[in-house]
C-alpha cells in the first residue's frame, strides 16, 4: 500500500473465533480516478481461446451470431470489458494480417508455431474480431507485428482499419462488409521484444519504436487528436528489469515531435518458477499461500517501474501498461502441449482481487491491465467444452468489481494482520474503496486468511453512510473450481453488513472477497 494512503495504523485486535480488524475509510480525500481499462482482457490465437472460445463458425450448431458464440457474447458484455488485446501475446508477431480478410471459407490456413504448432484457419481475422468487440461492447487494443513484419505491413492494416478516405485499402474494406473506418483507440507497438517478439536489444527495440510510432498512423481524422486519439502502447519490461524501463523512459524524455508514446507495458506472470509447475487443481494450503505471496510481488513490480516511470516523466504522461497479468500454472492433465489450459479455483479469484487492488492503488500510473487470458487460457474468465461454458471464480471476482470502473479512490487504512503457514508469511487482510460518479462508497475486502473469519469494525469519514449491502465470493476448499458438472461451487452470493451510529460492520469469510456498496 502506498505509503500516503497509511494515515492511521490502528491494531487487529484478536477475539475469540474471528480475527477483529478495525479499519478506516476517507472520503474526504478522494485519489485518481481508476481507469476501467484496468479491466481490460487479453484474446490470443493460442489454444482453444479463439477458436472453440469464441469463434464456433458460420455454420456451428452452437447458438451463435456471425459465427461468434452467444452464450460467451452475454457473459462478457455483463463485464463491460474495457479493451481487448488482440491477436497476441507472442502470435501477433508471426501474425500477417492479410491472411484473416476476404470470405471466410476461403482464407489461407497457415500454423501457430508458437503455441501448439496447430493449423490456423484464419477464419477470425480483423472483421471478425471487431464484430466480437462490437457484440460484447467493448474496445480493441490491436498488437501490431514488429517481429516478422515490417513497418509496411503494419501501416497498411491500420490504413484498411481506420482510412475514412476512399484509398484502395479502405475500399477493399468497404468490400468485405465495412465501409465506415473501425475504432482502433490502443495500440501495441509490439509484444515481449525482449524474447519471444525477437529478442532484441534495447536500442534495437527502440530504433523499431520509433519507426512503427511515426509510421503506423491512425487515418482517421476523429482518432487523431481528443479523447478518441489512438494510443501507442510500446513494450515495457519483463518482470523486474529496471533497465528496460530506465532505457525506454531515458529515450521517451528526449523525444522529438516525430515519435510518441502513451503507455510503456509490463508483463508478469503470478508462476513462482519458470516452468510453471503449480498445479491449478487438487492442491493444499500450502500452494495456495505460496501462489498469493507470489502474486502479491506486483505491488514491489509496480512501485519500481512507477518511481522509474515517475523520473523520466514526472507528468504521468504515460501510463503503466499491465497487459498481461495473472497465474500460470502447469498445463492441466490431459490437455494438449502449448495449449495452456488450466483451471480456475477460489485462489484465482484471490489473485484477481489483489493485482486489481494493487493496480487501483497506484491508478495515477497504471491506467490500463489486461488479465491473460479472456478464454480457456490461463487465468481465464470463462471455459467452454463444445456447447457448455462456465463461470470461472475469476470472472466472478471481474463482475463484483464493476463498480470502481472509473471510481474514484478513495483512501482505506487498516493493520492487516498476518497469516502463517510454513515459511510463508500473508497479509490476513486487504481492502480497496471508491466512489462511483452517483456519490456512492463501495469497500472491496479481500481476507486472504484461509481458515479465519476477519470481524470488520470501518469507519467512514467524508460520507453520510445509511445502509449497506454486500456480496462475498468464498468457497468450502482452497482449491474449489466450477466444473461442467457443478458450475455454481464457488459463485457469489449476498452478505449482511450493518451501519450503525454511521460505522459499517461485516464479518468476510476465509478465502473471500466482499465488496460493501455504501448507500
Ligand atoms: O499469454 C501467453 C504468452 O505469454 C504470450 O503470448 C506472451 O506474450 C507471454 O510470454
Amino acid at each position: 500500500m502506498p505509503s500516503n494512503f497509511l494515515t492511521v495504523l490502528v491494531l487487529a485486535i484478536p477475539a475469540l473465533g474471528a480475527e477483529k480488524v478495525q479499519l478506516s475509510v476517507d472520503a474526504s480525500r478522494p485519489g485518481a480516478k481508476i481507469d476501467r481499462n484496468i479491466f481490460g482482457q487479453f484474446a490470443e490465437h493460442l489454444g482453444t481461446g479463439i477458436y472453440e472460445g469464441i469463434w464456433v463458425g458460420l455454420d456451428s450448431k452452437i447458438p451463435n451470431t456471425r459465427g461468434i458464440r452467444n452464450d460467451v457474447v452475454a457473459a462478457l458484455r455483463a463485464l463491460k470489458v474495457p479493451n481487448v488485446r488482440w491477436p497476441g501475446g507472442c502470435f501477433a508477431d508471426e501474425y500477417h494480417w492479410r491472411k484473416g480478410i476476404g470470405p471466410n471459407n476461403q482464407r489461407a490456413v497457415t500454423l501457430n508455431p508458437n503455441w501448439g504448432g496447430v493449423t490456423e484457419p484464419n477464419t477470425f481475422g480483423t472483421h471478425e474480431f471487431m464484430d466480437f468487440i462490437d457484440q460484447i461492447g467493448s474496445r480493441a487494443y490491436l498488437s501490431i507485428n514488429l517481429g516478422s513484419g515490417t513497418v509496411q505491413e503494419a501501416a497498411e492494416w491500420l490504413e484498411y482499419m481506420t482510412a475514412s478516405q476512399q484509398t484502395s485499402l479502405a475500399k477493399e474494406r468497404a468490400a468485405n462488409g465495412h465501409p465506415e473506418p473501425y475504432d482502433v483507440p490502443l495500440l501495441g507497438i509490439g509484444n515481449e521484444s525482449w524474447d519471444c517478439g525477437g529478442n532484441m536489444t534495447t536500442d534495437y527495440y527502440l530504433s523499431q519504436l520509433k519507426l512503427y510510432s511515426r509510421f503506423v498512423r491512425n487515418l482517421d481524422a476523429a482518432q487523431q487528436k481528443g479523447a478518441k486519439e489512438m494510443l501507442k502502447i510500446a513494450v515495457g519490461p519483463n518482470g523486474g528489469n529496471t533497465q528496460w524501463t530506465e532505457a525506454i523512459m531515458k529515450a521517451y524524455q528526449a523525444r522529438q515531435w516525430s515519435w510518441d508514446m502513451q503507455g510503456l507495458s509490463l508483463h508478469s506472470y503470478t508462476v513462482v518458477k519458470w516452468p510453471p509447475a503449480f498445479a491449478s487443481v487438487s492442491f493444499g494450503v500450502k500452494e495456495y499461500s505460496q501462489i498469493l505471496k507470489s502474486t502479491l510481488e506486483m505491488e514491489t513490480l509496480v512501485s519500481k517501474h512507477s518511481a522509474i516511470m515517475d523520473k523520466y516523466d514526472p507528468a504521468k504522461r504515460v501510463a503503466l501498461v499491465v497487459d498481461e497479468w495473472g497465474t500460470w500454472y502447469a498445463q492441466l492433465p490431459g490437455t494438449k502441449q502449448g495449449f495452456l489450459s488450466q483451471q480456475n479455483s477460489i485462489r484465482d479469484a484471490l489473485v484477481a482481487a489483489l493485482n486489481l487492488n494493487i493496480f487501483a492503488r497506484h491508478a495515477d500510473r497504471v491506467r490500463m491491465a489486461n488479465i491473460a487470458q479472456m478464454i480457456n487460457v490461463l487465468q481465464a474468465m470463462i471455459l467452454t467444452d463444445g456447447e457448455k461454458m462456465l463461470l470461472t471464480p475469476t470472472y466472478h471476482v471481474f463482475r463484483m468489481y464493476l463498480p470502481f470502473q472509473d471510481a474514484t479512490l478513495i483512501p482505506v487504512t487498516f493493520e492487516s494482520g498476518s497469516y502463517t503457514h510454513g515459511d510463508v508469511t500473508l497479509p490476513r487482510l486487504d481492502a480497496i474503496a471508491a466512489r462511483d460518479s452517483s456519490g456512492k462508497l463501495w469497500l472491496a475486502i479481500t481476507n486472504l486468511d484461509p481458515e479465519q473469519p476477519s470481524e470488520i469494525d470501518a469507519s467512514l469519514n467524508g460520507i453520510a453512510a445509511k445502509s449497506a449491502t454486500a456480496e462475498t465470493l468464498t468457497a468450502p476448499k482452497v482449491d474449489s473450481i466450477n466444473t461442467f458438472s457443478a458450475p455454481g461451487t464457488v459463485q457469489p452470493r449476498a452478505t449482511s453488513a450493518t451501519i450503525r451510529a454511521g460505522k459499517l460492520t461485516l464479518t468476510v469469510e476465509p478465502k473471500s472477497v466482499t465488496v460493501v456498496a455504501i448507500h
